[in-house]
């Protein structure tokens, strides 16, 4: 493995239109034998640090990666600020992450982690400012991603800052406005196909690898970055009993099940959280298995609900969140529609935080369980992402009179 040349963002905006281009790629990670390797969830097989390898050529399963020097010592901001725990010390930034942790008036013992005070609003951030900072280090001048909308968003922005090319393949019909709007003014290319993310994210694996690198989360470098909110959670709060995390793709759950794995192998987290992953009724492939007892995901054809950013029915990570809800002891749960709308509307108004409805829905389900414990809940996406489900009434007003009998009712 070749040592990387990383440009600096922080160095790039320093100094103006003279780039200069800093040595500090991992070597602690690549340079020794204490490094970074790569391993498959299923066989176990071992492999080194390729960045265009995505399943395990043995048997096919999902690859994980391994950062066997690792240790503690937070400093500065961003996903960086755990450089020591990621696979590369810096990158492309935007100041993703340190999002608030707020305890919330719903219930007692239950903290909400806001993600939607990510820069694009969701906590695709953290594993895209990883993300593409690996698909730079592997020569691409493009990246592609399938997307239900924030991951689009996300990469959009984030290519941009990079100063690569995005390309953004969507299920017509299925995105919801802003994020639609955010990928088209960061520049990226929007390609619509139809049916749902499912096809457009088994279009990506078939094809758009061979054009572009693909920043999806079966691509486990990204999933390094998202392992961050474990780390911001514990600095803050120390090691909850619950996690309740909304599941689409499956990717997140698993992406901070391992944070706080780490935290534990480190002797930092004396007892793990169980992780609870929260599905929506029409498009719960994972909780209706688990609630059967089955081995393998119940997939669906066509996924149906309110919180499009999950209306997913083949979770390509299935397995990892297998493994997470597993290891933690924790569960899949379901919550209907109705549920999701008004844990949203409930958290808008009790707690002062806007969340879109996929977000919302780790909500619903904190609400609907009886967790023993602290319990922090997830919120992923921003209310502003998906502003047409929210219903507006204005109350007219002709003059002055009417304003002021208004103002005193
Ligand atoms: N919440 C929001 C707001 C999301 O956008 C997503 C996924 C999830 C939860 C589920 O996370 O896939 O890791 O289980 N959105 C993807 C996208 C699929 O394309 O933006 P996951």
């Amino acid at each position: 493995m070749r040592t990387a040349e990383i440009y600096s963002c922080r160095d790039i905006a320093r100094h103006g239109d003279k780039v200069y281009i800093v040595r500090r790629f991992v070597a602690y990670a690549f340079g020794d034998n204490n490094g970074v390797a790569l391993r498959c969830v299923a066989c176990g097989a071992e492999y080194g640090p390729d960045f265009r390898l995505f399943r395990c050529p043995r048997c096919g399963g999902l690859l994980d990666v391994v950062v066997r020097g690792k240790y503690w010592a937070p400093k500065g901001s961003g996903i960086w600020r755990y450089a020591t725990m990621l696979p590369m010390k810096t990158g492309v930034t935007m100041g993703e992450g340190r999002t608030p942790l707020v305890e919330s008036r719903l219930k007692g013992n239950l903290w909400v982690k806001f993600e939607g005070a990510n820069p694009t609003g969701s906590f695709k951030d953290r594993g895209m400012a990883l993300g593409v900072t690996v698909a730079r280090e592997a020569g691409a001048g493009k990246v592609v991603v399938a997307s239900t909308g924030n991951t689009a968003a996300s990469a959009a922005a984030y290519a941009a800052r990079a100063g690569l090319k995005a390309y953004v393949v969507l299920p017509r019909g299925n995105v919801a406005r802003g994020k639609l709007v955010q990928a088209a003014l960061h520049g990226a290319e929007i390609l619509a196909v139809e049916g749902y993310f499912d096809r457009a994210l088994s279009l990506v694996v078939d094809y758009g690898t061979k054009y572009a690198y693909p920043l999806n989360s079966f691509n486990p470098w990204r999933l390094e970055g998202q392992k961050t909110l474990a780390y911001e959670v514990y600095e803050e709060l120390g090691c909850p009993d619950n996690i309740v995390v909304p599941v689409g793709n499956a990717g997140n759950i698993y992406a901070i099940w391992k944070g706080f794995r780490e935290l534990g192998e480190l002797g930092l987290c004396a007892k793990l959280p169980r992780m609870v992953g929260v599905q929506a009724a029409g498009a719960a492939p994972l909780a209706r298995a688990w609630r059967e007892g089955l081995q393998n995901p119940l997939f669906l054809d066509s996924p149906n609900t309110v919180a499009s950013a999950i209306r997913i029915g083949r979770p390509v990570n299935w397995v990892k969140a297998f493994i997470a809800v597993r290891e933690s002891g924790g569960m899949f749960v379901e919550v209907d529609d109705t549920e999701i709308l008004r844990a949203q509307l409930a958290l808008a108004r009790a707690d002062g935080i806007g969340a879109e409805p996929a977000g919302a829905a780790s909500i619903a389900g904190a609400l609907a369980l009886d967790l023993p414990g602290v319990t922090v809940a997830v919120v992923t996406g921003h209310a502003l992402k998906d502003p047409d489900v929210v219903e507006v009434k204005t109350v007219p007003v002709a003059s002055q009179e009417e304003l002021i009998s208004a103002l005193s009712r």
